[in-house]
C-alpha cells in the first residue's frame, strides 16, 4: 500500500516528465598524493526544463572520488571558489585535528586550505563533506560530498573485486527536498526526491560476477534498510572502518547518516538481461529511526510533515541492476574471511566518559523530544568550547544515553571506536568491525571503546556529534582535544605574560593570577612531564599548595579556549 502511495506522489512530481531511468552516474577518480579539489557553485538538472542551483568539488554536483593508499603522505588542495565560507572534513581519517576540516577550519571564499598528513588508515571507504558551524546540511544538501577509497597491502591479498566502475562501484545515496523552484530546501521531511551519485531513477549495468559496492549513506537525515528486490543475499564485508573479520551473509544492511558499509553481491546465477533492484525496506524499521513509519510515541502528532512524506515507512526503489556478460578475470567467489578484527579490552581502559542525549523540553512539550534541538549533556556546540579533554594514548570508554524518542546516528572524529555493548549486550557482527558512526536508538545505552593516538594539540578540538545534519547544526555537537602530557618540548612555548605567580620561588603556598578569564584546567608537571597536580578550574586565580612536592622545578600549564600558556614554578625550601 504504501510503495503504491510513493509511486504516484513521484510520478505526480515528475508530472512534465514521463518517467524514465537515467544511468547511474559514477564521479571520476583522483589518485596519487597530491589532490587539487575546488568547491564551486554551479546548476545541475534533474529535470527536464529546470536547474537546479547546486555546488560541487570540480564540477557541479558531488565530488570526484579519492583513491588514497594506507602510508601515503597526501596533500589536498581545496580552494574554496563558493561566494561563501565552507570547510571540508575528512570524515573517517586518524589526522591531526588541525587538518581534521571541522567547523574550525575554516576556508573562506577566494582561499586554499591545503592540509597535509599520512593515511594511516586501514583499507575502507570515507568520505568528505562541508563542516561549518550551522552550515552543514545546506552544504551537504546542496550537493558537496564525495567518496574516498582507501587500499592497503592486507586488502591487496583478498581475491575481492577492487576495479572501479567495471566491478567496484560507489553508491552515494541521498534523499532531497526540492521547492516548487527546483532548489533544494532543508528542514525537516521535506526529503521526498531520492538519488544515487546525483542520479534520479538510476540504473547500472552489472557483470555477470561478483561485485562490490560501497554504500554511503549521504542523507541528511533518512536512515536506509537495504536490500534488493528478489530477496536475493548481500555480503557485508566492511563497516565503516574497515574489513570485517569474516562476510555476513544477509538480505537487509541498515545505514543512518554518514555511515558507510561495503557489500558484494553475486551476480553469477543471474541471466544476462535480467533486472533487480536495490531497495530500501523502511517499512521494517523499527520505530524512532527517521525514514520509519512512525517516530517518537504514535500519540505524538508532529506537524512537520512526517506522516506525509511518502518514502517514511514505505519500501522504495534506489538503483536498478541490469545484468550483463562477465568481464574478464571476474571475481566469482565471495571470499568468507579477512583478518581477524580485534577489539580492544575493555580492562585496558584506563576513563571512562558518558554523553548524555536530552532534548529541550521547553521546545513544544513532547514534541521536543523528536523535534530537538538536542543536547549533549546539558549542553549546545559553542565554537570556543572544549567539552572533552583527553590525554593522549588513553583507552577510553564512552557511554552514550539516549534520552530522546528518536534515534541519533553518533559520531566522532579522529579515531575510530568499537561498539562493547548496546544495553549491556554484545553487538551484532554487522557493528562488530570498526566504526565511527553508531545509530543509537531511543532509551537505549551504547558503549564504545577507543584509543587515542598519536595526535595531540593543546588548542585546535576535534568534533562529536549527531550525524543527522539538521541535529549537528542545531548545535547537537561537542568539542575534544587531546592533550600529551609527556611532551616537554610544549614547554618552551613558555608565555609568562599571561600569568603572574607569587611567590616564585616558593617554599609552600603559591598565588597564580591569571590575565585570561576562559581557564578551565590547570595541571602541574614536574621535569620528568609526570602531571602531579591537575584541577578543573574557573576563573582567575588560582592557589597552589606545593607543600608536598619534593624541591625542584616545575611547570604550571594553564589551558585556556585558546590555547595552553606555561609558567615555570620553583619549590626551594
Ligand atoms: Cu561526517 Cu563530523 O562528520
Ligand atoms: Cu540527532
Amino acid at each position: 500500500m504504501r510503495s503504491t502511495l510513493v509511486i504516484a506522489y513521484l510520478s505526480a512530481f515528475l508530472c512534465s516528465d514521463s518517467y524514465s531511468q537515467n544511468p547511474l552516474f559514477i564521479p571520476d577518480t583522483l589518485s596519487g598524493t597530491t589532490f587539487n579539489i575546488a568547491v564551486q557553485s554551479g546548476t545541475t538538472t534533474f529535470f527536464a526544463g529546470h536547474n537546479t542551483p547546486t555546488y560541487g568539488y570540480n564540477g557541479n554536483l558531488l565530488g570526484p572520488t579519492l583513491l588514497m593508499n594506507k602510508g601515503d603522505s597526501v596533500t589536498l588542495n581545496v580552494t574554496n571558489n563558493l561566494a561563501v565560507p565552507t570547510t571540508v572534513h575528512w570524515h573517517g581519517f586518524h589526522l591531526p585535528a588541525k587538518y581534521d576540516g571541522g567547523p574550525h577550519q575554516i576556508i573562506d571564499p577566494g582561499k586554499t586550505w591545503s592540509p597535509s598528513f599520512k593515511v594511516r588508515n586501514e583499507a575502507s571507504t570515507f568520505w568528505y563533506h562541508p563542516h561549518g558551524n550551522m552550515k552543514t546540511e545546506v552544504q551537504v544538501t546542496k550537493g558537496l560530498a564525495g567518496m574516498i577509497i582507501i587500499r592497503d597491502s592486507t586488502e591487496a591479498t583478498y581475491a575481492l573485486p577492487r576495479r572501479y566502475k567495471l566491478d567496484d562501484f560507489p553508491l552515494i545515496v541521498q534523499s532531497k527536498g526540492l521547492d516548487v523552484l527546483y532548489q533544494f530546501t532543508t528542514g525537516y521531511h521535506r526529503d521526498t526526491v531520492l538519488m544515487v551519485n546525483g542520479t534520479i531513477d538510476p540504473y547500472l549495468q552489472v557483470p555477470k560476477q561478483v561485485v562490490r559496492f560501497r554504500l554511503l549513506n549521504g542523507s541528511a537525515d533518512r536512515t536506509y534498510y537495504f536490500g534488493l528486490s528478489d530477496s536475493s543475499d548481500m555480503h557485508l564485508i566492511s563497516s565503516d572502518g574497515g574489513l570485517l573479520s569474516q562476510q555476513i551473509t544477509t538480505k537487509r544492511v541498515r545505514l543512518s547518516s554518514g555511515e558507510r558499509a561495503e557489500i558484494l553481491i553475486d551476480f553469477g546465477a543471474d541471466t544476462v538481461g535480467q533486472q533487480k533492484y536495490l531497495m530500501s525496506f523502511a517499512s521494517e524499521l523499527p520505530h524512532g529511526i527517521i525514514g520509519a513509519d512512525s517516530v517518537g510515541t504514535n500519540t505524538i502528532v508532529l506537524g512537520d510533515g512526517y506522516y506525509t512524506n511518502p518514502l517514511n515507512g514505505a519500501d522504495f526503489n534506489l538503483l536498478r541492476f541490469d545484468v550483463v556478460s562477465t568481464t574478464a578475470n571476474p571475481v566469482t567467489t565471495i571470499p568468507a574471511s579477512f583478518t581477524p578484527v580485534v577489539p580492544i579490552p575493555t580492562a585496558s581502559a584506563t576513563v571512562t566518559r558518558k554523553l548524555i542525549f536530552f532534548p529541550d523540553t521547553g521546545f513544544a512539550g513532547q514534541q521536543g523530544f523528536v523535534e530537538g534541538p538536542f543536547f549533549i549533556n546539558n549542553r549546545l556546540f559553542n565554537m570556543d568550547s572544549i567539552n572533552q579533554v583527553v590525554y593522549l594514548n588513553d583507552v577510553e570508554i564512552w557511554t552514550l544515553i539516549n534520552q530522546t524518542l528518536v534515534a541519533h546516528p553518533f559520531h566522532i572524529h579522529d579515531i575510530q571506536f568499537f561498539v562493547v555493548d548496546i544495553n549491556g549486550t554484545p553487538p551484532p557482527p554487522q557493528y562488530s568491525g570498526l566504526k565511527d558512526v553508531m545509530l543509537v536508538m531511543p532509551n537505549d545505552t551504547v558503549r564504545f571503546i577507543t584509543r587515542f593516538s598519536d595526535f595531540a594539540d593543546d588548542s585546535v578540538p576535534f568534533m562529536y556529534h549527531c550525524h543527522l545534519l539538521h541535529h549537528e547544526d542545531e548545535g547537537m555537537m561537542g568539542t575534544f582535544i587531546v592533550i600529551d602530557t609527556t611532551n616537554t618540548s610544549v614547554y618552551e612555548n613558555i608565555l609568562p605574560k599571561y600569568i603572574s605567580i607569587y611567590p616564585n620561588p616558593s617554599s609552600g603556598k603559591i598565588h597564580a593570577q591569571f590575565e585570561r578569564s576562559d581557564i578551565y584546567n590547570t595541571f602541574v608537571y614536574n621535569t620528568m612531564g609526570e602531571c602531579v597536580q591537575k584541577s578543573i578550574f574557573s576563573g582567575q586565580t588560582l592557589n597552589l599548595d606545593t607543600g608536598s612536592y619534593p624541591n625542584g622545578m616545575y611547570y604550571l600549564r594553564v589551558q585556556s579556549r585558546k590555547g595552553s600558556y606555561y609558567s615555570k614554578i620553583i619549590v626551594q625550601r
